[in-house]
């Protein structure tokens, strides 16, 4: 709309005049944040992410046991993820392609809004191996990814950056699907992606706090919040490289993540200040057929579903 002079006036008192209701000046206002305010996060209910931990379960058994690329199991489970994301009124798109002579499928949810000049992305792997449902790998992600893109929806947020979600098919065929959508994007496109950030086994059974090792202001952020627990972290070490940051850290793209630890064992040292067993993997079900609802940490689940939370917020605003 083009504004006569006179009226840009109007504009300015109006402006004006919300600004004191904001900074709380009229006695009786609700309290509103400052302009510019960054927006705080929500704490993503753990229940939620379990719910969509229960449904990639049930689609696992109703389709001989896994969820693994170029099965059933698979594309039922995008399906599920992607009904999801249309009902909060997310932008979403099936990338096809083919590995091992298989049909393999990404999905990716943009969030209409804001500056598409600088795209936030959050992702995880939707597919498991063969030998199981892949609950804690990588259902815990996925569904942590899911519940906070739902949880952007439930809030209204709109903030600076534009975000966007993505849940890769056939990492553990090589994180073929991540890698495809990066060399299929234009240079232009991955120019603009600010940050990835990743999120591959999450609840782990006798769980660790890993953190990645790689962008620093992604890092920072989510060694802040686990600050704020007052919950140790470590760096990650077991396998740089080992999942689907790996082909945006190729490309040139800030990386961070989080991870609760897979087949390693877990040390004295973590157990003193972790708690759980020491002696034992993180993940004795890792790729194995026990891999189940059962096989999931609910605080872990729950505080790494947070931090994600906690990161998308912040990095985006
Ligand atoms: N899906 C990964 C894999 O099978 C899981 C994993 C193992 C991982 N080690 C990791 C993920 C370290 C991130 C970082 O290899
Ligand atoms: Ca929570
Ligand atoms: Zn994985």
């Amino acid at each position: 709309m083009k504004l006569p002079v006179s009226g840009r006036a109007t504009v300015t008192a109006a402006v004006a005049a919300v600004t004191l209701l904001a900074t709380g000046s009229i006695a009786g206002a609700a309290p509103a944040p400052e302009p510019g305010a960054i927006a705080a996060a929500p704490d993503i209910p753990v229940a939620n992410v379990k719910a969509h931990l229960t449904q990639l379960q049930s689609i696992a058994t109703a389709n001989g046991g896994n969820r693994a690329h170029g099965r059933t199991g698979y594309k039922a489970s995008l399906d599920y993820v992607k009904a999801k994301l249309d009902a909060a009124g997310y932008t979403t798109t099936i990338q096809q392609f083919t590995s091992s002579g298989r049909t393999g499928y990404n999905l990716v949810a943009d969030w209409p809004g804001g500056d598409t000049g600088q795209v936030l992305m959050a992702g995880s792997h939707l597919d498991s191996v063969t030998a199981g449902a892949g609950i804690n790998d990588n259902g815990s992600g996925s569904a942590a990814v899911l519940e906070t893109a739902l949880a952007v929806s439930r809030a209204g947020y709109h903030p600076t950056k534009h975000l966007r979600f993505g849940w890769w098919g056939a990492e553990e065929l090589g994180m073929v699907g991540s890698r495809y959508y990066v060399n299929n994007l234009t240079s232009a496109n991955r120019a603009r992606i600010s940050g990835y950030l990743n999120f591959d086994m999450i609840g782990s059974p006798n769980p660790g706090y890993f953190v990645y090792d790689d962008d620093p202001a992604i890092e920072k952020t989510f060694k802040d919040y686990f600050t704020g627990l007052g919950v140790p972290t470590e760096i990650e070490t077991e396998g740089d490289g080992r999942s689907d940051h790996a082909p945006f850290k190729n490309a040139g793209v800030p990386v961070g993540g989080l991870f609760s630890g897979a087949d390693y064992l877990k040390t004295a040292a973590q157990a003193a200040k972790w708690g759980g067993t020491a002696g034992r993997a993180f993940d004795r079900c890792y790729h194995s057929s026990c891999d189940t609802t059962a096989n999931i940490n609910d605080t872990a689940l729950d505080r790494n579903a947070d931090a994600l939370a906690y990161a998308v917020w912040t990095l985006s605003s």
